[in-house]
């Protein structure tokens, strides 16, 4: 099943998200749904407030379909350890055609869950690693643009509010 993507304007992305206590059948369907959410979106990262659900889960794939052992799922995760800074282009499904620059951590080592409830740990560096903390900041209320100067999110945040009026953005 295919979830529409929620846009910034909805509460439930500046929601801190619950844990996910429950690691039964009905999360690995949902997990499949997110996989195929993001791939419909055209996204390498989807975390559940994005589909509306305000649980601590997020799915990642960097290679986009090419690799199917990249792909992850990230349930409670905690981000353990970083290092290093880098600064790159970043969008959001939630963010539709917007793209900004965002600092991040180079290099971070993750604590998380899989679907079936097992610990484990991964590294994450470039792309993932930004993939990591952008999809553990929803689950924590927090979008990129919070991580712009206050300038630039004005900005942003004027011109969505125009298409908001215009009936553009849903
Ligand atoms: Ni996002």
């Amino acid at each position: 099943m295919i979830y529409p993507i929620v846009k910034l304007g909805d509460p439930v992305l500046e929601r801190k998200a619950g844990a996910v206590t429950e690691f039964g059948e009905e999360l690995k369907k949902l997990v499949e749904d997110m996989f195929e959410s993001m791939y419909a979106a055209h996204g390498i990262g989807l975390a559940a407030p994005q589909i509306g659900i305000s649980r601590r889960l997020a799915v990642i794939d960097v290679t986009f379909k090419e690799d199917p052992e990249q792909k992850l799922v990230l349930a409670n995760p905690e981000i353990i350890h970083r290092e290093g800074r880098q600064k790159e282009t970043e969008g959001c499904l939630s963010i539709p055609d917007f793209r900004e620059n965002v600092s991040r951590a180079q290099h971070v080592r993750v604590r998380a869950q899989d679907a079936s409830g097992r610990w484990f740990e991964c590294t994450g560096d470039g792309l993932l690693g930004r993939a990591f903390q952008h999809e553990i900041d929803h689950l924590n209320g927090r979008l990129y643009i919070h991580h712009l100067s206050a300038l630039k999110r004005d900005l942003m945040l004027r011109k969505i509010r125009k298409l908001q009026r215009a009936g553009e953005w849903k």
